[in-house]
C-alpha cells in the first residue's frame, strides 16, 4: 500500500466529528434530502493510478463543480477573449450575490461566480453546436465514464429556485454581457449544475488540472499549460467564494466546491481529489470535505505554498 492510500484509509475516521455541525443545501429542495452522514473521496495521479475510499463511487449532484469545466471548454474555444468579458479577482462575496455588477459595469468578478459562470455559459452557447450534449460527451470523455447523466429532478427544482440567477442574467444582458436568449443561458446553466458524478468521475475528469492540461485518457490537451495554469489559480483565489482565503490558509490546493457537497482539489503536477459529503458550513463549502482536505494535507506535506 502507499502512503496516500494509507492516508486516505484514515479520513473518513478524522473527519467524522464534523458530521451534524453543517447541513445539506436546502435552498433547492431536491438537494436537503441527500443523507448527511454520508463520505466519499477519490485520487487520481497524473501518472494514471486511482484511490478511494468511502462513497467515492455514489454519484452527487456537482452543482458549482461544473464551473471548473465549463470555464475549461470556454478557455479552449475562446482563450483570452473569456477574461474580456469575466474578471479574474476574488469577490469576497456569496456566489449568488447581485451588488457587485451594477457599480462593475456588468462584469463579474470572476468566472466562479454564478454572474461570472452565466457569461461562460452563454460564450459556450455561442460556440458549441449541441450544447448540453457536447458538453456530456466532453466530460464523460475526461472521466471515461459513459453513463453519466444529469438529474431531471435537480434541473426542474434550479429552476423552480433560480429566480436570483434569472435576476442575473437579465442584469448581465442589460450591459450587453450576454449574447445569447436568456432563456437559452439559464437552461444550459441549470443542466451544468445538475449533471450527477461520484468522486471518482470528479477526480479522473479534473486530472487534466494536475497534468499540464493533457487529457487524463487521449493523446490530446483539454487546454493549454498556461491555461492550466490559470484554471488552477483562479480555483485557489476564487474557487471556494467567500472562503477562498481561509481554504487557501487551511489547505493550501486550489480547490472548487459545489452546494452538492463536493470539492475537487489540485495537487499542480502531481493528482487531482475529490472529496464528497453533504453537510455544509455557512458559506457553501462542506464541512467534513474541508476538514478531509486539511487533514490530507497535513500528513501528505501536499500543499503548494
Ligand atoms: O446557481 C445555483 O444556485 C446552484 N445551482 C449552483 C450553486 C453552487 O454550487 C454554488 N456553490 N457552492
Amino acid at each position: 500500500m502507499t502512503k496516500i492510500e494509507t492516508i486516505l484509509g484514515t479520513l473518513p475516521e478524522a473527519v467524522s466529528h464534523t458530521f451534524g455541525q453543517g447541513k445539506p443545501a436546502n435552498y433547492i429542495p431536491a438537494l436537503a434530502e441527500v443523507c448527511g452522514n454520508k463520505f466519499g473521496m477519490a485520487i487520481s495521479t497524473a501518472k494514471g493510478r486511482d484511490f478511494i475510499v468511502g462513497d467515492a463511487e455514489e454519484a452527487f449532484s456537482i452543482q458549482s463543480i461544473s464551473k471548473v469545466f465549463s470555464l475549461s471548454l470556454a478557455m479552449h474555444y475562446a482563450g483570452e477573449k473569456v477574461f474580456e468579458r469575466v474578471g479574474v479577482e476574488p469577490s469576497g462575496n456569496p456566489f449568488h450575490s447581485l451588488s457587485q455588477l451594477e457599480y462593475e459595469n456588468g462584469i463579474p468578478r470572476n468566472p466562479f461566480i454564478n454572474a461570472g459562470a452565466l457569461v461562460v455559459a452563454d460564450i459556450l452557447l455561442s460556440n458549441l453546436n449541441s450544447p448540453k450534449q457536447d458538453f456530456l460527451d466532453h466530460i464523460r470523455s475526461i472521466s471515461k465514464n459513459l453513463d453519466i447523466q444529469y438529474d431531471e429532478r435537480v434541473f426542474r427544482s434550479e429552476y423552480d429556485n433560480g429566480q436570483r440567477n434569472a435576476a442575473l442574467a437579465y442584469y448581465l444582458k442589460s450591459f450587453d454581457n450576454i449574447k445569447n436568449p436568456i432563456a437559452q443561458v439559464l437552461d444550459f446553466y441549470f443542466y451544468l449544475c445538475s449533471l450527477n458524478m461520484s468522486c471518482l468521475d470528479l477526480a479522473r475528469a479534473s486530472r487534466f488540472l494536475a497534468d499540464d492540461g493533457r487529457h487524463p485518457f487521449k493523446d490530446k490537451s483539454v487546454v493549454s499549460p498556461l491555461q492550466t495554469r490559470r484554471i488552477n489559480t483562479l480555483m485557489m483565489t476564487c474557487g471556494t467564494y467567500d472562503e477562498a482565503g481561509e481554504f487557501a490558509f487551511h489547505v493550501g490546493l486550489p480547490c472548487k466546491s459545489g452546494v452538492g457537497g463536493g470539492i475537487v482539489a489540485i495537487v499542480p503536477g502531481k493528482m487531482s481529489l475529490c472529496v464528497w459529503s453533504p453537510e455544509l458550513g455557512k458559506k457553501g463549502n462542506s464541512l467534513p470535505g474541508m476538514q478531509a482536505l486539511k487533514t490530507f494535507v497535513e500528513q501528505t506535506g501536499l500543499a503548494v505554498f
